[in-house]
């Protein structure tokens, strides 16, 4: 057990606005959470709505401008219960399967030691693609775990897998990774 802190990144999703109902979650639960956006997920959700929720600051920048923290890529990954990526796009995935780092949370997964549960969601063709499941199998042989996706309606008005989980059962499955069930 660490000090109940949650470390949760927002990818460049349609269902992105769900990674914050998360959050939200998160905090009714007692947990402090840490937020990193990627560049493309502040097209879709802005730092100020994800800090609203969590009360603390947001990061999205690996060269961060936050005075007194130089490397928030090492520090975000201190001390924490859990790493959890909601929703994971198919470049996140693809690049965490392959060991890139470009970015302030692709940065923090490789410097991350914490249990991690990744979300993905996607169009049903870009989860079917090969690619996106070769990488899928890399991560989960590596220990990340997957929550979903399910099927159901996608953002491209098209029905099939690749619906993010919802918030509620991606929190089901990060406090039983935290406390240790199966
Ligand atoms: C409107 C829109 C919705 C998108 N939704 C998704 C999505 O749900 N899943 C996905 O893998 N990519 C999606 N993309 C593509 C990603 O935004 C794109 O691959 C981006 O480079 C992801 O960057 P990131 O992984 O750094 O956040 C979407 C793009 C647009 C324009």
């Amino acid at each position: 057990m660490n000090d109940n802190r949650i470390l949760l990144g927002i990818t460049g999703s349609a269902a992105a606005f769900k990674g914050v109902m998360l959050a939200s979650l998160l905090r009714k639960e007692g947990y402090e959470v840490d937020g990193i956006l990627t560049q493309a997920a502040l097209q879709f959700i802005s730092e100020t709505q994800l800090a609203c929720v969590t009360g603390r600051p947001v990061y999205s920048s690996l060269f961060t401008k936050q005075p007194g923290d130089p490397v928030p890529h090492i520090t975000l990954t201190d001390s924490i219960d859990l790493f959890v990526i909601v929703p994971a796009t198919a470049d996140f995935i693809g690049k965490t399967a392959n060991g890139l780092a470009d970015d302030l949370l692709s940065s923090a997964f490789i410097a991350c030691d914490a249990p991690v549960v990744m979300a993905p969601s996607m169009n049903t063709r870009m989860w079917n693609n090969s690619a996106v499941a070769a990488n899928i199998k890399i991560l989960e042989t590596r220990g990340v775990i997957f929550a979903g996706p399910v099927s159901g309606p996608l953002a491209c008005g098209t029905e099939g897998r690749g619906r993010l989980m919802e918030p509620q059962n991606i929190l089901e499955i990060c406090l039983d990774v935290i406390f240790g069930e199966d």
